[in-house]
């Protein structure tokens, strides 16, 4: 277990909640550093003057088990401030004698709880208010106070839903401030990280881009570093990073799979060639791809087709650039969080995702990932920092393979040309309608179906189109966009009447789940 101890943090100990990441993004937020780490590979070791202030994360786990796993209770009893959140307000009290028991009332969702007691855990929580909507989410309840505890806050159902012990400087919550749905939870946080922990800022996005490069300057000296390098945000900041802190010694690979969105090509070499002075190599591979593809209808064949050749060209062009030491990739912290199967179960495969981010393990490089401690709303704001333009920065995602995975069936040289020109008039429409920033993702797919229709009083028979546009956090989940009904008209008789090869247009409205954003 290694912790960044380049920083004063707050450490997050992960008890496997869905909630933990949120707990350090509204950390970060806050203009604070913090960490998350498994509570499997924390030892009492690792705690070292950095940490400030420790919380304990919710979790599926059960306080009556706690001898199975292994948490060394002298991480919290070093004088520390704890804050645990849920199940982490049960380990505290469990740990200091108090009792759990599973609740007569579960409590999911939203629950009032009352004051009853002072605490700078809860200053300006309250306003002025008498209750506070929190949000709950537990099955286990303390049902006994550890001694020289006091109750801060109760609900209907939890006695004990804020309690404290200031003199150990124990704090706990049964209901999760980490939420949006917890009115004024920010200021628990907050409250905790900043009058209890007393720690000072020190995160910021003009701090974060400089230590960002010095960081870089250090691990790599006057090496090489090569990048795969897609036009994405990520592996955008990745390179004008270290085009900041290393400039020549960065070489960009750029592959043309065929497979991108309309004069997406033509936008990156612009844009990172001539208007950033980054060294990049574009490589063309549009016929390779097309080849290997040729036939293929198979969701999954076509990911690993395009995922292995991808590998293979941009090995054979790294080769020919002399004494490369490191590869650089855009790995977020979502990627890194090691606990996130804590429960021990496995997630099943839905797709093989194929990302440039995650390449050439074989290559024997050594790894920099500079921005492997932020969210992505994170690495949109230093892309911001790091003068990258609004354009580049809030591109909706695009998936490693492509339009390849936007077209069931077969791909043809055809089917893509029709795709990337249907494509370009939505997305341009939702440019030109200010709607591009309010949704999360959008594209066109062009489906295997041929279907009849009249123009001019003639007969057509030409592929049908779908339009997605979806809401989302995380991409996780997902909604449809709910598009007025005279643009989502407007958009259907522009590509119609504009693009030969398509006669019809449908709008998904499915969310994810049950379906997924992308259509293979
Ligand atoms: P799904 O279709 O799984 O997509 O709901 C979730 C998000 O992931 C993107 N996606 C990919 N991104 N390589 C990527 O880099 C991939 O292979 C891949 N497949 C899907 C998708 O566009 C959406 O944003």
């Amino acid at each position: 277990m290694s912790l960044d101890l380049s920083l004063n943090k707050i450490l997050i100990i992960d008890f496997g909640s869905q909630f933990t990441q949120l707990i350090a993004r509204r950390i970060r937020e806050l203009g604070f550093f913090s960490e998350i780490t498994s509570h499997k590979k924390i030892k009492n070791k690792d705690i070292n003057n950095k940490i400030k202030g420790i919380i304990l994360s919710g979790g599926p786990l059960n306080v009556y088990e706690i001898n199975k796993y292994s948490f060394d209770k002298k991480i919290i009893q070093k004088g520390i401030p704890v804050l645990g959140i849920c199940f982490g307000h049960q380990i505290i009290s469990k740990l200091n004698g108090g009792r759990v028991k599973q609740s007569k009332h579960r409590e999911f969702g939203l629950a009032n709880i009352y004051k009853k007691n002072d605490s700078l855990l809860i200053k300006n929580f309250f306003y002025k208010k008498k209750s506070m909507k929190v949000w709950m989410s537990h099955a286990d309840q303390v049902s006994k106070l550890p001694k020289n505890f006091k109750v801060i806050a109760s609900s209907k159902n939890s006695k004990f839903a804020i309690v404290e012990n200031k003199t150990k400087k124990y704090y706990g919550v049964q209901f999760h401030p980490e939420v949006t749905h917890t009115d004024n939870g920010k200021r628990i946080i907050s409250n905790f990280v900043s009058l209890i922990c007393k720690m000072k800022r020190n995160w910021s996005y003009k701090d974060q881009k400089k230590k960002l490069i010095l960081q870089v300057k250090n691990q790599v000296g006057s090496n090489k570093v090569i990048c795969a390098l897609s036009g994405g945000v990520d592996s955008s900041v990745v390179a004008q990073l270290l085009n900041k802190a290393i400039g020549n010694n960065l070489h960009c690979i750029f592959v043309n799979t065929g497979l991108l969105r309309k004069d997406e090509e033509k936008q990156v070499v612009t844009t990172f060639k001539k208007r950033l002075k980054i060294n990049l190599t574009y490589v063309n591979a549009e016929k390779e791809f097309l080849k290997k593809l040729s036939n293929i209808s198979d969701p999954e064949k076509k990911r690993k087709i395009i995922g292995n050749l991808f590998i293979k060209i941009f090995e054979r062009y790294a080769k020919k650039i002399k004494n490369v030491k490191f590869l650089a990739q855009g790995t977020l912290y979502p990627d890194l969080i090691e606990s996130r199967s804590v429960t021990g179960s496995q997630t099943s495969k839905i797709k093989s995702h194929h990302n440039v981010g995650g390449l050439p393990k074989k290559m024997k490089l050594k790894l920099v990932e500079p921005l492997k401690f932020l969210f992505k709303d994170e690495v949109r704001k230093l892309g911001l920092e790091l003068n990258l333009s609004r354009e580049i920065i809030s591109r909706h995602p695009f998936p490693g393979p492509g339009l390849a995975i936007r077209m069931p069936g077969i791909i043809t040289k055809e089917k893509i040309k029709i795709l990337k020109e249907a494509d370009h008039y939505f997305i341009q429409a939702l440019r030109d309608h200010n709607l591009y920033n309010k949704i999360w993702q959008a594209y066109v797919a062009l489906l295997p179906v041929k279907t009849v229709g009249v123009m001019g009083d003639n007969r057509t028979y030409e592929y049908l189109c779908l339009l997605r546009a979806i809401t989302s956090e995380d991409g996780m989940t997902a909604d449809f966009y709910e598009f007025k009904k005279s643009f989502i008209q407007d958009i259907s008789n522009k590509i119609v009447n504009s693009i030969r090869g398509i006669n019809r247009v449908v709008y998904d409205i499915t969310s994810k789940p049950p379906s997924t954003i992308e259509l293979e």
